[in-house]
């Protein structure tokens, strides 16, 4: 991860749509449309005002919500964001400070991104990248064809979720079409994301050091992989933030990961047995659809299930209107790499009115799959 080499591209029309990507980011103002291992990114130079502005405007995102730098190597950080050139290979991580070089040892490139304070040379990050923070998000994607690009560019890439502000994140190139055609002039497809969820957000400048969005690494795993310094690390726990407040991940205190049906969150207690919860989850589907009914009709509900629910069928429901079941899967990872194309599909292909869905317990993967589901359900949570 230290050397700066590119990933080998093997096909000829993949490379010639690099090529054409790279040089959208290096010598325009527009963005591109890629894949990362998390969710796709929508991407234009960090370093160009007018580039940042343009994955603002085309995602409709409020200009307070800093952006990720994405870059391919060390070696690149080193050159394009801090100004140096020659640094001999013993101090190449001189700029990233001691308490991060553990965590991107053991886990760059990969779903983990790390804040920096803000380098004072003059070439470097746009103000519109790091909006007003006195920080900047700096992640290496694992991911071969975002990799291939940053570094075919040479251009460090701002890169929010490449999907419209308050949806769902993108897991395929066509939920990145669905949001926002033609507002970007190019999608690099590299088919399903396999992680599914965005990358895990860290501040080590911080005493003690915390982790700001879970993602794709677990806290477990910085615990167990950060050394000394992480073992006291906290979970930055602000799930309603007023909107005039500053907070240390601006994104946290808006809409987000919603589809415009409403979304209804089943939390697990550990109490019931199967056949309890089975109970249980029937009386909250009918109280709710009763509710609901009140103020519109309701034609077609969904239900994602995860553990308990995983063999319920249409006839357990029993209600006057249709129903789509869908499993999320039933391990932490499968859970995490469907939940925002399943949220997707039942909204955007089934237009069902009401998705309920069966939570998990928040440890390991759980932890970033019910932070995105708390906001996709907007505090519509009941235990069961
Ligand atoms: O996996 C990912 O991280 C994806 C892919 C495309 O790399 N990107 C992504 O970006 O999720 P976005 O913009 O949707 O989320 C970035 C989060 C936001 O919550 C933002 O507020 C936070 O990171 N963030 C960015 N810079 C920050 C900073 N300097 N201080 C605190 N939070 C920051
Ligand atoms: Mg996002």
């Amino acid at each position: 991860i230290f050397d700066g080499s590119l990933p080998q591209v093997s096909d000829p029309e993949t490379e010639k749509a690099l090529l054409e990507a790279a040089k959208i980011i290096r010598d325009t103002n527009d963005t591109v449309a890629f894949p990362t291992e998390t969710v796709y990114g929508l991407g234009g130079s960090a370093m160009n005002d007018e580039s940042v502005k343009n994955i603002y405007k085309a995602k409709n995102r409020p200009a307070d919500n800093p952006l990720i730098t994405h870059i391919s190597s060390i070696d690149q950080l080193n050159r394009r964001i801090f100004n140096e050139w020659d640094l001999p290979t013993t101090s190449i991580l001189q700029n990233v400070p001691k308490i991060y070089h553990p965590l991107i040892e053991k886990l760059w490139p990969g779903p983990l991104t790390i804040l920096l304070p803000i380098p004072r040379t003059h070439d470097s990050l746009s103000q519109y990248t790091t909006a007003g923070q006195p920080t900047f998000a700096l992640r290496i994607p694992s991911d071969p064809v975002a990799r291939a690009l940053i570094a075919l560019s040479d251009t460090p890439i701002a890169a929010p979720s490449a999907n419209a502000s308050t949806r769902p994140s993108p897991t395929k190139a066509s939920h990145v079409y669905h949001d926002l055609q033609g507002k970007i002039p190019l999608i690099l497809d590299g088919g399903s994301c396999n992680v599914g969820v965005e990358s895990t957000v860290v501040d080590g400048l911080c005493d003690p050091p915390m982790l700001l969005r879970p993602g794709g690494f677990t806290y477990e795993d910085i615990l167990k992989l950060g050394g000394a310094a992480w073992q006291d690390c906290k979970v930055e726990n602000k799930n309603n933030v007023a909107l005039h407040e500053k907070v240390r991940t601006p994104g946290m205190k808006y809409k987000h990961y919603s589809p415009s049906a409403t979304v209804l969150l089943l939390t697990p207690t550990k109490s019931k047995s199967k056949a309890g919860k089975l109970l249980s989850f029937q009386s909250i589907v009918h109280d709710e659809y009763a509710k609901q009914s009140e103020s519109h009709s309701i034609k077609k509900i969904a239900i994602l299930t995860t553990h308990f629910l995983d063999s319920i069928q249409p006839n357990d429901i029993q209600l006057p209107c249709e129903t789509v079941i869908l499993s999320l899967g039933t391990t932490g990872e499968d859970i995490q790499a469907n939940l925002f194309s399943a949220l997707r599909s039942v909204d955007e292909e089934d237009n069902v009115d009401l998705i309920f869905v069966e939570g998990i317990c928040e440890e390991a993967e759980g932890l970033a799959v019910m932070n995105r589901l708390k906001k996709a359900a907007a505090g519509n949570c009941v235990p069961f």
